[in-house]
This record gives structure tokens, C-alpha cells and sequence, in this order.
């Protein structure tokens, strides 16, 4: 059995008075998995008798002089490099990939902790879209002085902006337990759904028929013809617990009654067979660049189906219109244009040292692979093992900067591409541990249409 020792700082007076102290040797030995706790005064005697115990032995550092990482002072490593007549050896080369590559698959405890993440982060999507549910059906009140001689309280706000939404995911985060957001959370009204990391969150849902963004509705419903317009809210947010990362995304509808519009239902319903098509597939040795190309399939499918891209039946179309060749073209890529997910764990987008081989020898680009540009996002190229933990993230976007080079594609209709442009974007994003015979999603938000409407319109 390998010995493990940890040392931990100890109280002093001075760090006591500003914070909060460092754990007791005896409450860090009850939480972490090692054989010993100490301070580091008794670091120099361990290492001394280490290096007279294992005077061959290769001592493994992390990366030393990197900002990345804290050296091991000189006065711990002379002791190894110095002891008795003989030099041993210190090495940095090893040590960090194989914590990265360790990092790729997580134990019981970590998918505890991813799991707990999860959970909360799933409450708190669902705590946005009841508050917006609550709002269309009139169930949010104010009692009197709101908002004029004191401020709301929690129950009396309404979500009108990004801000707010974010605002309140964020506050049932908190007030479960946990501390930190795992990265900053993503929340875009309208067509500001389509910038895929759009982390502003400052801007006024859209409004009809006053002017959007006039920044002045104030939690003011009493202008009748003051309405708001139908658009999305994608909110890609999930908070840290026990320093493990949950990474989610929900696209739900505002304005219409919170129901979506016949055009955003139509992207929402594509959106979501990507990825349960994607989820079908999951299971170790599966290659995840095969995931990104089925999501590809499926959506050049549906785009032919609502007529964005045109078939071979289509008037004036012919073979150069299959889907195949649609597939070949590498158009897709401007409608999805990132990777179907990535590793999590400690950071949202995990070890992307480990979970990219610069040269991937099972790999070929060519008819049966699609096009080069769908995996120059793609985070996690590798084929996929029990207990990794993985986002699966399609989305389908109307961006004007990556659609203006292809508008004039022959494989786009045009008039019917228009018609969904306003639509934005629209992901669905949840975190999925690999199991032996398959998978489970750690997500616990559902995502199905009815139940995302049934509680955005206040039904449910
Ligand atoms: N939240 C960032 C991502 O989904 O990758
Ligand atoms: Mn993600
Ligand atoms: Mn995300």
C-alpha cells in the first residue's frame, strides 16, 4: 500500500485574526484520503529519512518556476538533492500528465460531488423558470411600499432581464450550500442566445412595442400595450460544490404565455434530438468524435426537413442537395459551430491537456468522418471510458457573423432561413457519467417541451 502524507499549514495567531483558521490535523485526517497529517515543520525530518531509506528512489515534482503551481521550497528539495553521498533525482516531467490523465476518469467521491453539483444547479434552473411562470400567471404580487418606500424582497421580483435571472440562479445556489459558480453564468435574452460564451447578462429582455433595451420598465406592468415580445432565455449556469464543477444549459421561452413560438419550438425539438440521439450511443469505447458527427447528421436532417436546407426534391435542386453532400460541405458547422461536450470535473472544461491527443491516429476526415471544421472545437477527442463524466451540449445558432459567409450557399433556401434567424440560439446541455453498460445523466432538470412550457406559462 503507498504511504500518503499530508501536510497542512498550522494556526498562527496572525492568520487567525484576518480568517478563519486551517483545519486541525485530526479534522483533515477525518475528510482526506491519506495515511498521515502533519505541519510542515515535520516535512525536513520525513524527507530526510525518506532519502536515506530510498537513495535510488526518482522523486516526482510538479511543473517548478511554472505560475501555475507553487514550488517546493529549496529548503525541502536540498534536503533530496543533498543527501548523503549521493544525488537523487527530482523530476518535473512526469508527475502533472498523469494527474491529468488520472483526472480524465473520477472516483465514488468526485461523482458524489458532481452529482451534488448537479442537483443544485438542476433546482435552480428550475427556480428561474418557475419565477417566470409565476410572472405570466399574475402570481407574483407586490405588497404595499414595493419598490417605492423599500426595496423588493426576494418573492416580488419579476425576471424582465438577464440580470435578474442570473440574480435568482444564483441565489438558490447560495442559499443550498454552495459557494462558488463553476465558471460565470451564461444568460441571453433573444437573439443574444447565438453568442455561444455571451456572459454581459446586463441587457433588458426584448420588449414590444416600446424599444428594447430602453433599460427603464422598472418592474412596471402598468403600460397595457407595454408587452413582451416572444424570444428565448438561454441560461448556461451550474455552481461548484466541494470544489467539483456542474455545467448546464436550458433554453426556455419568454413573452407568448411562455410558450416558444412555432419557429423556436421547431429549433428547441432539433436541439433535442441531437441530443438524445448523442445520449443513445454512450458507452466506454465509443469515440467522441463519433458523437460530434452524429450531431451533425441530425441536424442537417432537420434543417432539410423545415426546408433552411435544401433537399434533392427540392425545385431547381439535384443530388449536390443530399445530405451527405450537405454533410461534405461543412456547412453545418456555421449553424453548430462547437464541440458536442467536454471533460468535467474540478474545472468545468477539464484537463484539456489529457482529453486531446495531438496526433489521433483513429481518426480520418473524409466522407465518413464529415468536414475538418466540425471538430476544430470539439474539447474531448478520445474514446470514452467508464466513469468519465462528460457535457452532452448541442445547440443549433442563428449568428449573423458565421451565417453571413454562407448565405448564399446553394444548399440554403433563403426565405425560409429568414424566418428562423430570430430564434437566436438554442442549447440543451447536460452532464453524463459513463457507466459500464452505458450512461446516467447527473442533470436532473428535465428539458422535454411540455414540461419546459408547462412551467414557463405558470401550467405546471
Ligand atoms: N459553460 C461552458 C460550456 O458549456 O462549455
Ligand atoms: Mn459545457
Ligand atoms: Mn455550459
Amino acid at each position: 500500500m503507498p504511504s500518503v502524507e499530508l501536510f497542512i499549514p498550522k494556526a498562527e495567531l496572525a492568520d487567525m485574526m484576518w480568517s478563519v483558521p486551517p483545519p486541525s490535523i485530526e479534522d483533515a485526517a477525518k475528510v482526506h484520503d491519506v495515511t498521515k497529517v502533519d505541519h510542515p515543520a515535520a516535512l525536513p525530518g520525513v524527507l530526510e529519512t525518506l532519502a536515506k531509506a530510498y537513495p535510488d528512489a526518482l522523486c516526482h515534482t510538479l511543473p517548478r518556476g511554472s505560475p501555475l503551481f507553487p514550488s517546493l521550497p529549496g529548503k525541502y528539495t536540498d534536503i533530496l538533492l543533498t543527501s548523503g553521498d549521493k544525488t537523487l533525482a527530482v523530476t518535473d516531467a512526469y508527475l502533472l500528465p498523469a494527474l491529468q490523465r488520472a483526472r480524465l476518469t473520477k472516483t465514488e467521491a468526485e461523482i458524489t460531488a458532481i452529482r451534488q453539483a448537479n442537483q443544485i444547479s438542476s433546482r435552480a434552473h428550475e427556480v428561474v423558470m418557475r419565477v417566470l411562470g409565476a410572472a405570466v400567471r399574475g402570481a407574483i404580487t407586490k405588497a404595499k411600499g414595493a419598490g417605492v418606500s423599500r426595496p423588493l424582497l426576494p418573492g416580488e421580483w419579476l425576471i424582465e432581464k438577464e440580470a435578474e435571472a442570473e440574480a435568482i440562479f444564483v441565489a438558490s445556489c447560495r442559499r443550498e450550500g454552495s459557494v462558488h459558480q463553476a465558471y460565470l453564468p451564461i444568460v441571453a435574452a433573444s437573439t443574444r442566445a447565438s453568442t455561444l460564451h455571451y456572459c454581459c447578462n446586463d441587457r433588458e429582455f426584448a420588449w414590444g412595442p416600446v424599444k428594447p433595451h430602453d433599460h427603464h420598465n422598472g418592474n412596471d406592468f402598468a403600460h397595457s400595450d407595454k408587452h413582451l415580445d416572444p424570444q428565448v432565455l438561454l441560461i448556461d449556469a451550474g455552481c461548484e460544490w466541494n470544489c467539483y464543477a456542474s455545467d448546464i444549459t436550458r433554453t426556455m421561452p419568454v413573452g407568448n404565455g411562455g410558450k416558444f413560438t412555432p419557429e423556436a419550438r421547431a429549433i428547441y425539438e432539433l436541439v433535442l434530438e441531437m441530443q438524445k440521439e448523442s445520449m443513445k450511443l454512450l458507452k466506454p469505447g465509443l469515440h467522441w468524435d463519433d458523437v460530434q458527427l452524429l450531431c451533425h447528421r441530425v441536424l442537417i436532417k432537420g434543417f432539410q426537413a423545415l426546408g433552411i436546407f435544401k433537399s434533392p426534391s427540392s425545385p431547381g435542386s439535384g443530388s449536390w442537395n443530399s445530405a451527405e453532400a450537405i454533410l461534405a460541405s461543412g456547412i453545418s458547422s456555421a449553424f453548430f459551430p462547437h464541440g458536442v461536450g467536454h471533460s468535467l470535473g474540478m474545472d468545468v472544461h477539464d484537463v484539456p491537456e489529457a482529453s486531446k491527443p495531438a496526433v489521433n491516429p483513429t481518426i480520418q476526415i473524409g466522407e465518413t468522418k464529415g468536414h475538418e471544421s466540425f471538430y476544430s472545437f470539439l474539447r474531448l477527442r478520445l474514446p470514452l471510458e467508464k466513469n468519465m463524466v462528460v457535457t452532452v451540449e448541442p445547440g443549433c445558432y442563428f449568428s449573423p457573423h458565421l451565417i453571413a459567409p454562407v448565405r448564399d450557399s446553394k444548399h440554403i433556401n433563403l426565405d425560409v432561413l429568414k424566418r428562423y434567424e430570430g430564434v437566436g440560439g438554442v442549447r440543451i446541455e447536460d452532464v453524463i457519467l459513463i457507466t459500464e453498460e452505458g450512461y446516467e445523466n447527473l442533470t436532473t432538470v428535465l428539458s422535454d417541451v411540455a414540461w419546459i412550457e408547462g412551467v414557463c406559462s405558470g401550467e405546471l
